[in-house]
């Protein structure tokens, strides 16, 4: 049993070390030092090169390096018969947390204004904007693990909101939302609009023009989905008409943002470099090693993806 790390950009040592360290007995390659492609049966993948997954015929379950796997559904020669899990921890999830809330608490007191002023010497302290927060509307597309969490911490501190996903949800402090009329309500209620929705063939591209026009005039964006997600010209065009106030984002269809990209010194824009939660490896490793334990013993594996519905 062999697990090869295949991850050129992702810190391929440091996790064959974490690894290493739960079960010196796992023989661990790091991509392309692998002798034998047949003795590979677990690929711990990020990013990786298309075609490699299929060249290795005794793979048995591919483990994605973070909460995200649309990467793997771009590899057209994906091996079917193989499980793919993905990574559900929880210092991922409060990283995420804290980014949510940072930028979701930095639009609702109004600090990209209170900075304009900072800059021209203004004493006003706003007090005609700023709102209570039961009175400003958040709402969040997809309630996965990262989602529902984001959105219960809100809650707690007396947000109005609004989530919607593709089943329907059950989730104390949120007004659950799903389907098509579901997206719209959540849309109209949402003046701080959080995207936090897996990629796949149904919500590539969701934040578009379309979906803009039917926020509240003024809203803002909070992206830290993937950069697929969003239509990058209908983001600039509803910026410029007022639709949308603001926006933040950490991920992008090219990441590293092309240097000449205009997003960068668009003054209603912030960018976090896909930072916002970065996954652990000493934490995740843990769950790669339960369940490499759980296969040999048959038992079910955890965070499973499900390939139909791709997350
Ligand atoms: C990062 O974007 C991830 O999918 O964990």
């Amino acid at each position: 049993m062999t697990l090869l790390i295949l991850a050129p950009n992702a810190r391929p040592k440091i996790w064959a070390r974490e690894i290493k360290l739960l079960d010196p007995n796992l023989d661990v390659r790091i991509w392309p030092n692998v002798d034998h492609l047949d003795d590979i049966t677990y690929a711990l993948v990020w990013d990786a090169p298309k075609g490699i997954l299929s060249s290795l015929p005794n793979l048995r379950i591919i483990f994605s390096m973070g909460a995200g796997v649309d990467h793997f559904f771009l590899d057209s020669t994906l091996p079917e018969n193989v499980t793919i899990c993905r990574v559900v921890d929880s210092l991922l999830t409060d990283a995420m947390c804290e980014y949510v809330i940072l930028h979701t608490l930095r639009y609702h007191r109004n600090q990209p204004e209170l900075e304009k002023q900072q800059k021209s010497h203004t004493w006003n302290d706003l007090s005609d904007k700023q709102i209570h927060a039961k009175d400003q509307t958040i709402g969040f597309l997809g309630m996965g693990e990262l989602g529902k969490a984001c959105a219960t911490i809100l809650a707690e501190m007396k947000f109005s909101v609004y989530g919607w996903s593709r089943s329907p949800k059950n989730i104390s402090g949120v007004s659950c939302f799903h389907g098509t009329e579901g997206l719209k309500t959540v849309l109209q209620k949402s003046k701080i609009l959080i995207c936090l929705l897996p990629l796949t063939k149904e919500t590539k591209g969701i934040l578009n023009a379309c979906l803009f026009s039917k926020l509240p005039k003024g809203a803002y964006l909070i992206n830290a989905g993937r950069g697929q997600h969003l239509v990058e010209e209908d983001l600039l065009s509803a910026l410029d008409i007022g639709q949308l106030s603001y926006a933040t984002l950490d991920v992008f269809n090219e990441e590293p943002l092309p240097v000449e990209h205009p997003f960068w010194e668009h003054p209603q824009i912030t960018i976090t470099p896909h930072n916002a939660s970065i996954t652990d490896p000493k934490s995740v490793s843990k769950q790669i090693y339960e369940n490499i334990r759980r296969e040999a013993q048959k038992i079910p594996l955890l965070n499973t993806v499900n390939r139909r519905l791709e997350y």
